[in-house]
């Protein structure tokens, strides 16, 4: 059964059946990187461009890993040495790019909207790797995976998502594709930190991070995006982390048997303690390890749809 769409620009109207056949998909590639040669040739032939335009560590390899596993043949565009230093538009890029002959595009940008722009200059798939403060469709996929294998199930789990919800593609991406799965969303941070209407998307708001923790079964903790000037939303990093920071502490004062993910890379000692991070409670590199499969599944259902 094919996916609905030639693209994933996000999860925002993506349906229930093709978020099932994506994780479904998954766990059979998932099973496939726990053998000795953990590569298939279900991709061979195929050519898959790695366009990232923003910093990234996991997403980048996870994608390529992903490529090499299916056999596919793997292009990384770096940013720093490429015409676009020379004011190449990036437009004129992928059409150069387009004109070598490829089928697939990954694409991670700083500003939010470019990979549905890309699929309005170029004939290949295109895959959003995180566009600006807009979403990230596969980190959000690989969590529901985390949570499904953990879990059993989505529908019904109630997961808060933490912090810094108003700079978060991840945060939106969860919350689209959560919805629909039929868990109880809510989020909580600081009131300059959680978007104006977001209860309109369904998701319930909570302020206190005690209350977060006792009344929710997961916990997906974000990062302080820093570099997108976060830090001007509370008055120290001191007092963010002394009121909405997760911490062994604070996780027993309250509810102990939770279950925590953070999409990394991580601020320790801020939006995380260390003990936690590092902790009992936590499957952070479970959820680095599943995003290989899981965008092993994602290149594999579109890369063979027609
Ligand atoms: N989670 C995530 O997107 O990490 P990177 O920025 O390292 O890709």
């Amino acid at each position: 059964m094919p996916l609905s769409n030639k693209h994933l620009l996000g999860l925002q109207g993506v349906s229930k059946e093709d978020i099932n056949l994506i994780l479904d998909t998954a766990k059979t590639f998932r099973e496939v990187l726990e053998r000795p040669i953990k590569k298939v040739p279900t991709l061979q032939g195929k050519t898959i461009v790695n366009l990232f335009y923003e910093s990234s560590t996991r997403t980048r390899i996870s994608f390529e890993l992903a490529e090499k596993r299916l056999s596919a043949d793997t292009v990384n565009f770096a940013v720093s040495t490429s015409s676009v230093n020379k004011g190449e538009s990036l437009k004129d890029t992928i059409r150069n790019i387009e004109a070598m002959k490829i089928d697939m595009v990954v694409i991670r940008h700083s500003a939010a909207g470019t990979p549905l722009y890309l699929t309005k200059v170029c004939d290949a798939s295109i895959i959003n790797a995180g566009d600006g403060i807009h979403e990230h469709p596969t980190q959000a996929l690989l969590d529901m995976y985390s949570i499904r294998e953990r879990a059993g199930k989505l529908k019904g789990l109630k997961i808060c998502i933490v912090g810094d919800i108003a700079h978060s593609r991840v945060a939106l991406s969860n919350v689209f594709g959560l919805i629909t799965m039929g868990a109880k969303v809510s989020v909580c941070g600081p009131a300059t930190m959680i978007p104006r209407r977001i209860d309109e998307l369904g998701v319930n708001v909570i302020h206190d991070i005690d209350e977060a923790i006792q009344e929710n079964d997961i916990l997906n903790v974000l990062r302080i995006q820093l570099e997108r000037k976060a830090g001007a939303n509370f008055p120290s990093l001191r007092e963010y982390a002394t009121y909405f920071g997760i911490t062994q502490d604070r996780l027993e004062r309250n509810r102990k048997d939770i279950l925590i993910l953070h999409p990394g890379p991580i601020n320790r000692g801020i939006e995380i303690s260390s003990e936690v991070a590092d902790g009992s409670d936590q499957i952070i590199l479970t959820q680095v390890t599943n995003g290989v499969a899981v965008r092993m599944a994602v290149l594999y259902l579109l890369g063979t749809q027609n």
